[in-house]
């Protein structure tokens, strides 16, 4: 079996907060990430696939196609967005942590992952230069 990464940037801003709790205990909570104008980041994630090599063509997946799809349900829909306002997972009541955001970007790839693809093993973000977020699909 052989591991793939694909790394893809995108750039996004969000908010922290709670809208039923006061700015003090938002303050509290989530610090200066809890600011009324957001802030952005310039995110970058990558993509992890895991499967056997196909002796005809010598690889394990179809890269562009696997760049479609991820560029269609993840950087198309947030590359340049305001996460709170832009994105539907985040009307309600979900906090677009990083946290959150790597686990909605999961769920997402999973609802559209294709059954002739390797599998997706892992999904990661890298939001700062000291933060990297880590989901797996096992
Ligand atoms: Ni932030």
């Amino acid at each position: 079996m052989i591991s793939i990464t694909r790394r893809y940037p995108f750039s996004a801003s969000h908010r922290l907060h709670i809208p039923a709790l006061s700015e003090e205990q938002n303050m509290e909570l989530f610090g200066k990430c809890a600011n009324p104008y957001g802030h952005g980041h310039n995110f970058a994630v990558e993509v992890t696939v895991r499967g056997e090599l196909n002796p005809r063509t010598g690889r394990v997946i179809d890269l562009t196609a696997m760049d479609h799809l991820v560029d269609a349900s993840l950087i198309q829909p947030m590359n340049r967005r305001d996460l709170n306002r832009d994105i539907p997972e985040f009307s309600g009541e979900l906090v677009p942590t990083t946290e959150n955001l790597i686990s909605v970007m999961l769920a997402r790839l999973q609802s559209v992952w294709p059954e002739n693809f390797p599998q997706l093993q892992r999904v990661r973000i890298y939001e700062t230069r000291k933060n990297t977020f880590e989901i797996s699909n096992l």
